[in-house]
């Protein structure tokens, strides 16, 4: 069975109406793999310790397989310790992210501590952190002034798949045994995944040592503490198009962040895993948040409390940063020195955007920037989505329905307001589309399995999708922006990226097969959540080359990884029109901002569904407090421009829109603390009051700035 679903067929769609399409933890083989597994058996051989003035590594070694690892640990003065193992001799290399940290990291010199037979103890800087290494079994414990804060592999559950030789692999064992296990192949409903290098997933497990809160690893539509795993859905970080997503869920959305934060008294740490392979992570607390609390006040618990965090991914190397704080400004710091700071946005783009799928022509958006206008509303920048193009090949317009884009523009500019256009990743295959050829011949596009171009189906229909893994391929894409190749564009228009997860429309949850194959070789699997990052920083090099290095660009882009704080903004995908989803904004967005991706907000009023008169004011008052504040609506709903509904709703949505823009300098002044000191814009409670044990969980309450900045 085919699914195909074209922008006639969207408008028929409900909410959560086909969740079937997309995995559960029972239906991800890597995972129940590691899950099944005993415990490992690997042991450290300090025989092999070798000290650079980068930091140290040795060789692990497995009991039973006698796979043999290589570990390396290195150490910033700011207070983070890395992590990484990969193969000793990989049968070919694994695949290492490369483009998400920022170069240059600093590593201070390690040295030996003390020694023993089965131990030894580094240490580095002032020689307040301590990094014990036990021998058999492995183990990292990382100690700050004689306090142990995070144990590595406390439970033995390290685990790394070697490559294999796939000749060897099936003449040695029985082909349909592995077949059925998933090592070499697997099917997900009509979707067959041939894995070319068999079996490569890695995971390892965490104890946080005295914390039992935790927070982090967007982008999923749930609580701002992370759930306890053990009865529920482990978080799923595997960016997938979700439209009317169900709340209260670890499915993965639209983007992903491998970042965790836990807090405690006196002591923020963080834990980075960088891996951009389909990811799984399960939190286990000890004792469960508040599960303690009958204790006598001032009488210590009888449980020291403690979270166990297991990190499994489908493939590539570990590669772990820990993040010792101890407060959370230093954790946010140290975050932003490995993945860079947020990118200051243009101060135009922190104003309110009016955006709707679709405003049909120019005279439809110059009426609507006229009731700005008419109704005493500021706003800043109008939005132009996939129906302005001429048949959804992007860089074109409608010439029936925009006939005049660079007068528009101009209509705009004189009120100093911008115009936002869409620019999704798939190319409509048309051997008559110049920039389709344009692509093909210059090998732009992703291969599948076979090394044909592949196709795969979006807005456009049938289509290709660019290959933005490639550096050249990026270069390529950025040059469509400058304003002598896009027709119809001045230095007034902004982008907008949208479907990068990729969406396919008719691909395995509705998105890239992992069987495909980009530049270099490299399988879909490996870099899947890096592709919106991608397009993003092409994106975003294409509007600064643009201006000759001299403009900020804003553009916004619905996935995202790690890293991508440096190219914009995020938005939170197809939300509904509910309470419910007005109300999980607020944790959505404080996740976001705790792990660098400050710039984000959710469509106000709902993507899907129309809101009732109350709800919108709501959402209004409720966006107009969050970093990016943009109004949006889907092409089925009612037309629901701010005016519309009487004079009561439009006062109170200009009051809430005027307020917004009293307070600009203000959120501008945040933005320029976040791009150099990294402090996020809106905080959880406990950031400000990590001392207050009672705002540990607090969610529906957050602090835009610190509690004492007088504004
Ligand atoms: C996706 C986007 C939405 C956009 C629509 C049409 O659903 O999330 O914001 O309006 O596509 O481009």
């Amino acid at each position: 069975m085919e699914v195909n679903v074209s922008a006639e067929s969207f408008e028929s769609m409900v909410p959560g109406d086909f969740q079937e399409k997309f995995k559960k933890n029972h239906d991800i083989i890597f995972y129940r793999r590691q899950r099944d597994k005993a415990v490992s058996q690997y042991f450290a051989s300090l025989e092999t310790l070798v000290l650079t003035d980068r930091g140290a590594s040795l060789e692990l070694c497995e009991r039973d397989s006698q796979d043999r690892l290589c570990l390396q640990i290195q150490a910033t003065q700011s207070g983070t310790v890395r992590v990484s193992i990969d193969e000793l001799q990989p049968l070919k290399p694994r695949y290492h992210v490369s483009d998400v940290l920022v170069r240059d990291l600093r590593y201070e010199p390690l040295r030996v501590d003390w020694k023993r037979e089965d131990c030894v103890c580094l240490t580095w800087g002032l020689g307040q952190y301590k990094l014990l290494v036990s021998c058999s079994p492995f183990k990292l414990e990382i100690c700050c002034d004689g306090e142990e804060i995070v144990t590595l592999n406390p439970e033995n559950k390290l685990y790394f798949e070697t490559l294999q030789d796939p000749a060897r692999s099936s003449s040695d064992s029985n082909q349909e045994d592995e077949d059925r296990c998933g090592l070499w192949k697997e099917t997900f409903r009509q979707f067959e995944d041939i894995k070319a290098n068999g079996p490569s997933s890695v995971g390892m497990d965490l104890r946080l040592h005295g914390f039992n809160h935790t927070y982090g690893l967007p982008e999923h539509a749930d609580t701002l503490v992370l759930k306890d795993t053990s009865v529920t859905e482990a978080y799923r970080l595997y960016n997938l198009d979700v439209f009317g997503y169900d709340v209260n869920s670890r499915l993965g959305l639209y983007g992903s962040v491998p970042f965790l934060l836990a807090h405690k008294l006196e002591r923020t740490a963080g834990v980075f895993w960088l891996n951009a392979s389909e990811t799984l992570v399960d939190v286990k607390y000890n004792p469960e948040p508040n599960e303690d609390e009958d204790e006598p006040p001032g009488k210590k618990s009888k449980i020291l409390p403690q979270t166990d965090v297991r990190w499994i991914s489908e493939s590539g190397t570990i590669d772990c940063f820990i993040l010792l704080g101890p407060t959370a400004a230093q954790v946010f710091s140290q975050y932003a020195q490995l993945t860079g700071y947020q990118a200051l946005p243009p101060l135009f783009s922190l104003g309110y955007h009016q955006c709707r799928w679709n405003y049909e022509d120019e005279a439809d958006v110059k009426a609507v920037d006229a009731g700005f206008d008419l109704h005493g509303i500021p706003y800043d920048v109008i939005w132009l989505d996939i129906e302005h193009t001429n048949g959804k090949r992007y860089f074109t317009w409608d010439s029936e329905l925009f006939p005049n884009p660079t007068e528009l523009q101009h209509h705009l500019q004189k009120k100093n307001r911008k115009l936002v256009v869409i620019s999704d990743p798939h190319i409509k295959i048309d051997p008559d589309w110049p920039l389709y050829c344009e692509a093909k011949e210059g090998g732009h596009f992703v291969k599948n399995r076979e090394g044909a171009v592949y196709e795969g189906t979006c807005w456009p229909g049938e289509s290709c999708y660019l290959d933005f893994s490639s550096s050249k391929t990026r270069s390529w894409y950025a040059r469509q922006f400058s304003l002598s190749k896009y027709e119809g564009s001045t230095e007034s228009l902004f982008v907008w990226n949208d479907m990068n997860e990729p969406s396919v429309f008719n691909g395995p949850e509705q998105t890239m097969p992992k069987d495909a194959v980009h530049h270099g070789g490299w399988e879909h699997r490996e870099l899947h959540n890096l592709y919106g990052f991608y397009q993003h920083m092409a994106t975003f090099d294409g509007l600064l080359t643009r201006s000759g290095g001299t403009e900020r660009p804003f553009t916004l882009t619905r996935s995202f990884f790690a890293g991508s704080q440096r190219l914009g903004a995020i938005w939170t995908g197809d939300n509904v029109a509910t309470w419910e989803y007005l109300k999980i904004s607020i944790p959505m967005l404080l996740s976001l901002s705790l792990t660098g991706i400050q710039f984000c907000g959710a469509d106000v009023g709902g993507f899907v569904q129309d809101p009732d008169p109350e709800l919108l004011v709501r959402w209004y008052q409720a966006g107009a407090l969050q970093p990016f504040f943009r109004g949006h609506s889907a092409k089925m709903t009612k037309r629901r421009e701010p005016w519309l509904f009487g004079d009561d709703v439009t006062s109170v949505i200009r009051s809430a829109v005027q307020d917004r823009y009293c307070l600009l300098p203000y959120w501008y002044t945040l933005f320029h603390q976040a791009h150099t000191s990294a402090l996020p814009p809106i905080r959880p409670l406990w950031v400000e009051f990590p001392s207050d044990t009672s705002t540990f969980a607090v969610e529906n309450q957050y602090m835009i700035g610190k509690h004492d900045q007088i504004c």
